[in-house]
């Protein structure tokens, strides 16, 4: 959802003359986009803003003699520092106060306004705190850039928001309540990216599945997978997240049916502890997500499934902790994303202790991430001398003669093979299996 943000934001300052550049150094304004979903990735934000002190400074970055001519941005002499997205929503005027060489401070609910923010800051030798807008326009359309031109894989947001209130989970308080975008804007973006070359699409939303539910027409999550399967070009659609309580069999059966629907779901568990997840309001227990993982797996059989975990959330014990390795063995996920608890602001969990210490948390993550990486093998041992669909992505940075594609259960997969495939699905013969992925040899188109 960031990067896609990003390039929204890309196109937006395009669009005003803005140039990108990758040398923080010189350039004239330095944007953060930011997460604040945990807070290992605030520390590394707080580093890297921190840093630019020494390259810039506050407020006087106009000079006095500059001239400013009408209708253009002046050019400062000083950079524009900026902390965009959800770190800003959280942490609000405080960032002046932390970092004093920031001059804009703008949450994802204000992103479509910086191209203003950033020529009033430069005129008007001013800060700019855009924090309170509660809803993002969704009713727009959204003239994104993309700077890896090549690649034929692109995000559409479908939603923003959240409405599901996770203990633990700051996104309610920063992305806002849930707001889904008018079909047509959506299938509109979808079709100019396909002229661009894009051959798979991922439509994003925190729970796609709530999808439609404000527009009070019935138009669902399932109506908008059954459109979108329809634009002649698409080839591969994806989407991302899934809440397993609201993961309906409506929504399997549309994964099986639609053909450009790709055999992959997202699907977070985050505990294997019914008293954990009771603590963490995800409002299902294990037993429903097994069921439900079952049923998937009735209706689309070769469906890959990938997960979120978190360990050391308040009071999590080795019982517990024992119900997710349990749950992780059980079901097989062929990728899990293991993440140590940490409290964030404004949530519920933040007012419980944080009392598992962090060696616990550590060993409790390594614990899972070696199961994970064994149960990962041997999924994909499987798959040895099969014969899959592979989109080519992008060209292997360490060899220059593979390239790097993904297969439709979203498996990635390098082989030896020409440029031209870029942007192709062609047809791969799984090889070998190593702890980083898979290696194969191209058949043929
Ligand atoms: N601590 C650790 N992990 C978290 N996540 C969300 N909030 C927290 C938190 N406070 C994880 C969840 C979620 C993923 C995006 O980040 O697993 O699914
Ligand atoms: Fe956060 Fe829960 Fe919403 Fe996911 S469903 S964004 S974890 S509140």
């Amino acid at each position: 959802m960031n990067k896609y943000d990003s390039e929204i934001l890309m196109g937006l300052l395009r669009e005003r003359g803005f140039v990108p550049t990758d040398d923080l150094e010189s350039a004239d304004i330095a944007l953060f986009n930011t997460c604040s979903v945990r807070e290992h990735a605030e520390a590394r934000v707080w580093g890297q803003v921190g840093m630019l002190k020494k390259i810039s400074s506050p407020l006087d970055f106009v000079q006095k003699t500059h001239k400013i001519k009408a209708g253009r941005t002046p050019r400062p002499t000083k950079k524009i520092v900026g902390l965009v997205g959800c770190m800003a929503q959280a942490h609000k005027e405080k960032i002046f106060d932390k970092l004093p060489h920031v001059d804009l401070v703008c949450g994802p609910q204000n992103i479509y306004n910086i191209p203003d923010y950033l020529e009033d800051i430069a005129k008007n030798n001013k800060r700019i705190l855009a924090v309170d807008e509660k809803e993002r326009p969704v009713d727009r359309e959204n003239f994104s850039f993309r700077d890896k031109t090549k690649n034929p894989t692109a995000y559409v947001t479908i939603m923003e928001g959240c409405n599901n209130f996770c203990s633990y989970c700051i996104v309610p308080y920063v992305r806002g309540r849930e707001k889904s975008r008018p079909p047509e804007f959506i299938i509109k973006e979808i079709e100019e990216l396909l002229k661009k070359g894009i051959k798979e699409i991922t439509l994003l939303g925190q729970n796609v599945n709530s999808y439609g539910k404000d527009f009070k027409n019935g138009y669902t999550f399932i109506n908008l997978l059954e459109d979108t399967d329809k634009i002649n070009e698409l080839r591969r659609l994806r989407f991302i997240t899934c809440h397993p309580g609201d993961a309906e069999v409506k929504m399997f059966k549309a994964m099986s049916k639609l053909p450009t629907v790709c055999e992959n779901l997202h699907l977070p568990i985050q505990s294997g502890s019914n008293r954990i997840l009771k603590a963490m309001n995800r409002k299902y227990t294990r037993e429903d997500y097994l069921r439900k993982v079952d049923v998937l797996k009735k209706l689309v059989p070769d469906c890959s499934l990938n997960t979120d975990i978190i360990v050391g959330f308040p009071d999590e014990t080795d019982e517990d902790f024992k119900q997710t390795v349990d749950i992780l063995k059980q079901v097989k996920f062929d990728t899990a994303y293991i993440f140590k608890y940490s409290p964030r602001p404004y949530t519920q969990a933040a007012k419980f202790e944080d009392n598992i210490p962090q060696k616990i948390k550590e060993e409790r993550n390594q614990e899972l991430l070696r199961l994970q990486k064994e149960i990962a093998f041997s999924n994909n041992q499987k798959l040895v001398n099969k014969r899959v669909g592979v989109l080519a992505e992008k060209v292997s940075k360490k060899d220059e003669d593979y390239l790097i594609g993904r297969t439709r259960t979203d498996k990635m997969i390098i082989f030896k093979g020409p440029l031209d495939l870029i942007g192709k699905i062609v047809e791969v013969e799984i090889k070998n299996v190593s702890i980083s992925g898979l290696g194969g040899e191209w058949i043929g188109l």
